[in-house]
């Protein structure tokens, strides 16, 4: 059922704002449900503590995730100032690009869409990425290095004015642009304190996200801020602390909240301070995009307990390295009794639907992607030998954050699946983080 809203919530608490901030209606599933995972309370001997999940992974109909929270209102300013075309930046996996290509094919009239991509550890993820950037109209260019790249990306505006500029992630960069995807998470705190309010969660004692272009995080922080929730957001860094560091949370909260102020002084007067959220580092790995063994491993757990039956997915860039260090919170003696509320800012909607349109014909990219494709495999269906009618019955077909043991009762010999497992324990190795 698709369920759009007139207005955001925070136009409901602040009436001032309204017409002064731009915004769209793109989310059709408000409020995301939370759901109550008892399977992990039991898994950690919880002693009165709680844990939940915000379903945002179900926040739209066919791409969910945190990036449509942001676009409401990125994406308000964009057809504002009436631009053909949205250009961004990101890796050649880039979740947010993708859910820019999703939202520029499905407005009406459709906008373009111009990604600049730079390299992360290729995976299958990667490679249905770029597929699916293609499906959805999206222009292709891969760039060498971060900065140049990052520089072309620039030089790109300033030929194409018609085009708006949309940082990588949707959020202010080093201090500099705009927060109003930020503000779609503060938006988002005050949908969580309507749920409060009408009990559909306790108000809990943390929050789990991820932190890479921080704009979430920040919204979040803010949004608690503002609406006197005691509830610490715990940042789980996932990007180098080029950009996912304290002093960038912090400063895109404060911009966030600066922002709302100006264009309503009706908004308190707050501030945010470091002492204000916890910052999480370890997860990471050695860069952006790495598997690790403790990401994997809590995709896994999450799959096995309670994914299967609430039909959510975990991925292993940002969701289950975040997840990971809530597992590590969780095992701690003085943690048994807090509620803890972990938000899911990963798509969960299916989209093998769109990767089977392109019939896997990578040559329909940019020459320069191709390179990508060839001789590389991530996954077992990419080159075991199941028969069609089976492997398209197979939970393992086209999935990409799972191992096919984790997941399927795999119908080959004993012995091939044990080459398949050494086949890929050598292409994707985890790193220990
Ligand atoms: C699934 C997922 N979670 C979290 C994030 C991080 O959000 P932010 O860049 O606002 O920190 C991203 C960003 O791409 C993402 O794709």
């Amino acid at each position: 059922m698709i369920m759009e809203k007139e207005k955001p919530y925070l136009f409901e608490l602040y009436p001032g704002l309204e017409g002064k901030i731009p915004w769209i209606s793109l989310l059709t599933n408000l409020p995301t449900k939370i759901d109550r995972l008892t399977e992990l309370e039991k898994e950690f001997d919880l002693e009165g503590g709680e844990i939940y999940v915000k379903r945002d992974d179900k926040n739209h109909q066919t791409y969910g995730g945190n990036k449509l929270r942001k676009f409401e209102f990125i994406f308000g300013k964009v057809l504002q100032k009436k631009k053909k075309g949205v250009v961004t930046n990101g890796g050649i996996g880039t979740n947010h690009g993708l859910a820019c290509a999703i939202v520029c094919h499905q407005l009406n009239p459709p906008l373009k869409c111009t990604l600049y991509l730079v390299h992360q550890p290729l995976t299958w993820h990667v490679q249905r990425s770029l597929l699916l950037f293609n499906h959805f109209g999206a222009k292709l260019h891969l760039g060498k290095g971060d900065i140049s790249t990052f520089a072309k990306f620039l030089f790109f505006k300033l030929f194409h004015p018609k085009y708006f500029l949309m940082f990588p992630g949707g959020s202010p960069l080093f201090g500099i642009g705009s927060p109003l995807g930020t503000i779609g998470f503060v938006n988002a705190i005050i949908e969580l304190k309507k749920q409060i309010d009408r009990k559909i969660i306790p108000e809990p004692d943390v929050i789990f996200i991820p932190g890479g272009s921080t704009g979430t995080s920040a919204g979040l922080i803010a949004g608690c801020k503002l609406m006197g929730l005691k509830t610490k957001i715990h940042v789980v860094a996932v990007y180098t602390s080029l950009t996912s560091n304290p002093s960038a949370v912090m400063k895109n909260a404060n911009k966030a909240i600066n922002y709302l102020r100006k264009n309503d002084k009706s908004i308190p007067d707050i501030k945010v301070s470091e002492d204000d959220f916890e910052f999480v580092s370890g997860y990471l790995g050695s860069s952006y995009g790495i598997k690790t063994i403790r990401g994997q491993a809590a995709i896994d757990k999450v799959m096995e307990l309670e994914g299967h039956r609430k039909n959510f997915k975990l991925e292993t860039t940002y969701t289950g390295k975040s997840m990971a260090a809530m597992f590590n919170y969780l095992e701690k003696k003085e943690n048994k009794y807090k509620k803890v509320l972990f938000w899911n800012t990963y798509n969960s909607n299916d989209l093998d639907k769109f990767v089977k349109e392109t019939n896997f014909d990578y040559k329909k990219l940019p020459k320069k992607f191709h390179k990508f494709y060839e001789e590389k495999i991530f996954q077992c269906w990419q080159f075991a030998e199941c028969p069609t009618n089976i492997r398209v019955e197979c939970p393992a077909y086209l999935n990409h954050e799972y191992r096919f043991w984790k997941i399927t009762d795999c119908k080959l010999s004993k012995e091939k699946q044990a080459e398949i497992k050494e086949r890929l324990s050598k292409v994707i190795q985890l790193e220990d983080a």
